[in-house]
């Protein structure tokens, strides 16, 4: 900047023409910065496309990164193999299952996470720890920048590339399916021209897919007209209510300190003891949530959840922390757990309040030992039994035919008359006022 009069001003012209000028965001790749690019590869029709697109178009290397959060049914050799015939020099297939359940699924259980009344974040949860690998592959393999299949309209894009952007600083982003404008129809025209094979029919497109241990999601097709009633063939995952078992089935979910630990007394891994609540919820129909959902971007839209395990056990985690808590720990903590949610969802899993605000989830957990069982039945899983050292219970106290001890029925009144002191004032002078 300078006030010399005769120096002439910079013109809009001259700011449009540059290119740093016109640039959204730092972090995205210029096309002659692209060498070696991290692609996290699914397997699907877009990944597979940007695969090859990306050696194309950039003249560029490809390494391909596959993340296993528990996806049910995927063939990792298949999807590793199809990576290599489409001429990625590196594909690695990574099993995060463990530590997904332990670092992320964990701390939502114990933030009983739940993100507009229905949707436990599985997707959002999943993917600060695929990025956070892919950032690893990246620098391991040498790559200058990372690919992903986000659109432009999601919550996915602000969560890998938000993850990318605060972790490695040095590491530029492509997002081919955001920026080529291709339609479905012309991908598989694509696809087809480059030999790249399509699964499943390709007349009209299927569900839009995203799921891992923690629950699955489907979008697009009817789900998208909110006044179709949802068809029976998005259900992939939980049984139909209807088609579910005529007999109940009662469930107990141990607790050590806010870890569920065991399954009807077998102490299992918490992925596998994820996995294995998921089954039973998936038996007896538990854990449809038809959702309409505000997303970070702005858009209001509507997704079919199928989260089977978070329908048994976050209700019990939730009752046997109620149960160890007193009244004001109780009125409290929702408001931090719906912060905690919230930051989640909306990208921001990097965020230090998130961490603060797990020192105190962590806290009360300490006490959050005990067993809950739940019965499940025909989409319903309703707590019906609740066990703790650290119950703030006490049968003799709360029996009504007792008096005596800690509580004598005989002092009730008292309490009452000072309790409802400024309630009554309040009514008295509101009275008088009204003549
Ligand atoms: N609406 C959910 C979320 O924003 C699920 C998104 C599923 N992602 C996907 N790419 N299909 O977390």
């Amino acid at each position: 900047m300078t006030d010399d009069p005769r120096e002439p001003t910079r013109t809009e012209v001259h700011r449009v023409a540059d290119p740093e000028a016109t640039r959204v965001a730092s972090y995205l790749a210029q096309p002659g910065e692209v060498g070696r690019v991290l692609l996290l590869y699914s397997g699907g029709l877009d990944t597979s496309v940007m695969l090859k697109w990306i050696q194309d178009e950039y003249e560029a290397e490809v390494v391909a990164l596959t993340v296993n959060l528990g996806q049910p049914g995927e063939d990792y050799d298949v999807v590793k193999g199809k990576a290599v015939n489409l001429g990625a020099i590196e594909a690695h297939v990574v099993d995060a299952r463990e530590e997904f359940a332990t670092e992320y699924v964990l701390p939502a259980i114990r933030a009983n996470a739940d993100y507009g009344d229905g949707y436990p974040l599985f997707t959002a949860l999943g993917r600060p720890l695929i990025a956070k690998l892919a950032v690893e592959y990246a620098r391991r393999s040498g790559c200058d920048t990372i690919a992903h299949g986000c659109t432009g309209k999601g919550n996915d894009q602000v969560r890998i590339e938000g993850t990318i952007a605060t972790l490695a600083p040095e590491l530029k982003v492509i997002a081919p399916v955001r920026s080529w404008q291709m339609g479905r129809d012309e991908e598989i025209a694509y696809a087809r021209k480059h030999g790249i094979p399509v699964k499943g029919g390709t007349e009209s497109a299927p569900y839009s897919i995203d799921d891992n241990l923690w629950g699955r999601s489907s979008e697009g097709k009817w789900i998208e007209d909110l006044s179709h009633a949802p068809d029976d063939d998005v259900f992939q995952l939980v049984t139909r209510p209807e088609l579910a078992p005529d007999e109940p089935q009662v469930v107990e979910v141990e607790f050590e300190r806010g870890v569920p630990v065991a399954l009807d007394g077998e102490r299992l891994g918490l992925a596998d003891l994820i996995e294995r609540a998921a089954e039973i919820g998936c038996r007896h129909g538990v854990g449809i949530v038809d959702h309409i959902e505000d997303r970070i971007v702005g858009l209001k839209v509507r997704d079919i959840y199928e989260v089977p395990a978070a329908a048994i056990l976050l209700p019990a985690h939730r009752e046997l922390e109620r149960l160890t808590g007193t009244i004001h720990q109780n009125q409290f903590k929702p408001s931090l757990d719906q912060k905690w949610a919230y930051l989640v969802y909306a990208g921001l899993w990097w965020e230090p309040l998130r961490e603060d605000i797990e020192a105190y989830i962590e806290h009360v957990n300490q006490r959050v030992t005990g067993k809950i069982a739940l019965k499940l039945y025909k989409g319903h899983a309703r707590v019906v039994t609740r066990e703790s050292p650290n119950a703030v219970y006490d049968a003799q106290l709360a029996t009504f035919a007792e008096s005596g001890g800690l509580f004598s029925q005989q002092a009730s009144p008292g309490f009452i008359e000072i309790w409802s002191l400024q309630s009554r004032m309040a009514r008295r002078v509101h009275e008088a006022d009204q003549g």
